[in-house]
């Protein structure tokens, strides 16, 4: 068994489970910029701004008070309050604390729901391309992703009409991400509804990732809990409130399964972060609230700059991003092979992409990533490296 130490050797599951393919690129972009080379990133899946004073001010003070043990398994009891306003507030929705799981990171809260529903052999409908994490938890849990291939006809969503007609004996559920990573496509409170009703007209669960809510930059994307208040909702405090390396997400479910997941949280994690939890809460507040709003109108400019700029230098991107802040591109001009593409990119032009490989099969090999997590300086920079080398397979 290749890989394999042992007599036994490792696990089946960990030979279906793929790196990322872009450490190839970044660890290239590394050894690059020890060599002296100026290297323009837009591959990472963060915000480029350090976390918010006033919540960096807020951990101090939680470890200054001795906040560090564990905590409760479903989070501390304010932070669940605060995030039951803020579904008031944001969505004018009354989802009660008991309904909230703090988790660790939307990852944390991906593990629960597929430790939730899976049992062997179960399929949950997901689309390709999307955050490949996913189909990872589910075999992880000895289920699989569905893939079901995507693209601009049904703006790089799944549909109602979709999960129908993917549906299997053995498929338990459909997730969407909205807006998604890679392709920054929303789905609109209609198409929310329709895919619920496909759904829960087969028995299934609907899980809705919605970890790039306020990075939305045209109109709030609305909230699956609007049309679908069974649906598990999965969130984070990761991209809009700017702490990914705080570890600290957040779930939404029926209140028994909450019960059920909070048994499975004491067995996983005991707890999350106790010091980044009484961290978050600061994120609620009016005057870190107007930071994020900021940033979140630099990420809106930095698209606006961005997708045109894009689509000049000979890349098709045919559904308008409304979220997140990624433009996946149609690269078929350029190459069939994107991994390839993104290693001649950054070594002659010293810019750092991530290849469309990194997020599913269906047609990934002809698509990259573009993050518009850096400066709009670095990203005018980049824009004209690009320029200079495509130029000649553009004409
Ligand atoms: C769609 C999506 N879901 C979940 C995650 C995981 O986020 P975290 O665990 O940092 O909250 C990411 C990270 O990039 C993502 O893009």
């Amino acid at each position: 068994m290749a890989g394999s130490v042992g007599k036994r050797g490792y696990a089946a599951r960990v030979a279906e489970i793929e790196p990322f393919r872009v450490v190839e690129v970044l660890e290239r972009a590394t050894q690059l910029a020890a060599a002296g080379q100026d290297i323009v990133h837009m591959a990472a899946g963060e915000p480029d701004f350090a976390t918010a004073q006033p919540i960096i001010e807020a951990g101090r003070a939680a470890l200054a008070r001795g906040e560090t043990h564990y905590s409760q398994a479903a989070g501390i009891p304010q932070l669940r309050e605060a995030l039951s306003r803020h579904y008031a507030d944001t969505y004018g929705l009354d989802v009660p604390p008991s309904r909230i799981m703090v988790t660790p990171g939307a990852s944390g809260a991906l593990l629960l729901i597929a430790a939730l529903l899976m049992n062997p052999g179960d399929g949950m409908l997901m689309t390709d391309p999307g955050y490949p994490c996913n189909r990872h938890f589910m075999r992880l849990v000895e289920g699989h992703g569905q893939l079901v291939p995507v693209g601009a006809d049904s703006n790089y969503q799944l549909s109602g009409e979709l999960a129908q007609q993917h549906w299997q004996p053995s498929t338990v559920g459909a997730m969407v991400a909205s807006p998604a990573n890679p392709t920054g496509t929303a789905l609109s409170r209609e198409d929310l509804a329709g895919l619920s009703a496909a759904v829960r007209a087969r028995g299934g669960h609907l899980l809705v990732d919605e970890i790039y809510h306020g990075l939305c930059y045209e109109g709030d994307a609305p909230s699956v809990l609007e049309v679908d208040p069974d649906a598990f909702v999965i969130n984070s405090f990761s991209k809009y409130f700017g702490m990914t390396g705080w570890r600290l997400g957040w779930l939404v479910a029926p209140e028994a399964a909450v019960v059920e997941m909070e048994k499975l949280a004491q067995n996983l994690f005991i707890s999350m972060s106790t010091m980044a939890q009484h961290a978050a809460l600061a994120g609620f507040e009016p005057a870190t609230r107007e930071i994020l709003e900021e940033r979140r109108d630099v990420f809106r400019q930095r698209r606006d700059y961005l997708l045109p700029a894009v689509q000049e230098l000979g890349f098709a991107v045919p559904c308008k991003p409304q979220g997140a802040f990624y433009i996946y591109a149609d690269a078929s001009r350029f190459t069939d092979d994107s991994q390839a593409f993104c290693l001649r990119l950054l070594e002659e032009n010293g810019v750092a992409l991530t290849p469309g490989l990194d997020f599913g099969h269906h047609r990934a090999n002809e698509h990259l990533r573009f993050s518009y997590t850096t400066s709009m300086e670095r990203l005018e920079v980049a824009v004209e490296r690009l320029d200079s080398v495509l130029r000649g397979a553009n004409a």
